[in-house]
């Protein structure tokens, strides 16, 4: 019995030299990325321009860093609040808050250089080399096109600034480790030319991805890519599901034509279809109509044109329940 104790003693110690050796590790060697690029981003009144078309829409930037009106359908965006941060994505990873990036000195980023606002868009770390949440999709934004981060931080630069503070970000036990494995060094790629419909479609459908297709472990399912079902917490309470948009005619948009795709997006833009007040309870979309909306009638018309090279699937979705 003696010897039994004294060996899962040892065990024991082992293994919790083990724990704290390899926790060391990941504090100390992680995050793997190299220091913030000394870069200084010109900011022309054109590269201003892509950036904002850019933070709105497809990149979907100030949809989560603004505050957003949910007592109206689809949460536009409340004027006055672009880039101020607040909101919470952590759900089961903890607290993790959307960050303040609008040019406030002291509960903004005004006092970043732009190779720190570069690195923390494409490798996921902050000014002092410490991860983010990849609720922040870095992940993503690591394979745009270099000029287009550049575009959308010489936009940032421009955005009024706003007193905020928002509190740091608390990561629960084991993510906050694995949130330290994440950032890499970005792999760019240049944007596809207008021509080519498709490839510039997939470039812009990053976020269309990531809602509509279903996961596992990180991963999109192969066999259910775009086909919709992933489940949201409703703004106003309930569950609210994403659409399947895979070309399937009957349980997808396979029987909308092209005109029909973009004017539904367009038709978010509308004055009073910013304004349709939702009660507690009542159906509301997280789907982001308003932002999307403000993309151009040829990048709505790629984004379709790129959906429809995909695989029909059949899964029939509902949208919402209480
Ligand atoms: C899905 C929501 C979401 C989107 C989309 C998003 N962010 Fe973030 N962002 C976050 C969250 C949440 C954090 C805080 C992460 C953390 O603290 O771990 C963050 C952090 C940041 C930071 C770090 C700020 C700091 O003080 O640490 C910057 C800079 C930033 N985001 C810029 C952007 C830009 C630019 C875009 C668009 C290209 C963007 N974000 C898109 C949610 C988002
Ligand atoms: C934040 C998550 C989110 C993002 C990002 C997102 N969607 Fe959605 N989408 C939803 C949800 C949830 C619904 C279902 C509710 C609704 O219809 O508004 C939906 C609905 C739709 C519908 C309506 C389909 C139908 O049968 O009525 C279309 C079309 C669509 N999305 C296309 C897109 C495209 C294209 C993109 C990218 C440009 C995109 N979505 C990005 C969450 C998202």
């Amino acid at each position: 019995m003696k010897k039994f104790l004294k060996i899962s003693g040892i065990i024991f110690s082992a293994i919790l030299l083990f724990m704290f050796l390899g926790y060391s590790y990941l504090m100390t060697k992680y995050p793997k990325v190299p220091p913030a690029p000394d870069i200084k981003i010109s900011s022309s009144p054109e590269m201003i321009e892509r950036g904002r078309y850019l933070a709105n829409s497809f990149a979907v930037c100030m949809d989560c860093h603004s505050k957003r009106d949910f007592s109206k359908f689809a949460g536009p965006l409340v004027p006055g609040t672009e880039g101020m941060g607040g909101e919470d994505f952590g759900e089961e990873a903890g607290y993790v808050p959307a960050k303040n990036i609008t040019s406030d000195k002291e509960t903004g980023i005004g006092n970043w250089t732009d190779g720190e606002i570069f690195r923390a868009i494409t490798m996921g770390v902050d000014k002092n080399g410490e991860p983010l949440g990849p609720m922040m999709p870095y992940m993503y934004y690591r394979n745009m096109d270099e000029n287009d981060v550049k575009s959308i931080i010489a936009y940032i630069r421009t955005l009024a600034p706003i007193k905020n503070k928002v509190e740091d970000h608390k990561f629960n036990f084991p993510v906050n480790l694995i949130f330290r494995t994440l950032p890499t060094e970005p792999q760019f790629k240049n944007i596809p030319s207008a021509d080519k419909k498709t490839e510039l479609g997939e470039y812009y459908a990053g976020a269309c991805k990531v809602c509509h297709s279903p996961m596992e472990k990180g991963e999109f399912i192969k066999e259910k890519f775009l086909s919709g079902g992933v489940e949201f917490p409703g703004p106003k309470g309930g569950k609210v599901r994403s659409a399947n948009i895979t070309p399937d005619k009957e349980t997808g948009i396979g029987n909308w034509t092209k005109d029909q795709f973009i004017k539904k997006f367009k038709s978010y833009t509308l004055p009073e279809s910013q304004n349709i007040p939702v009660k507690d309870g009542e159906f509301n979309s997280i789907m982001p109509w308003t932002f999307f909306g403000q993309a151009s009638e040829e990048d709505l018309g790629a984004v379709y044109d790129y959906i429809m090279t995909q695989k029909p699937v059949s899964n029939k979705v509902e949208k919402y329940t209480p």
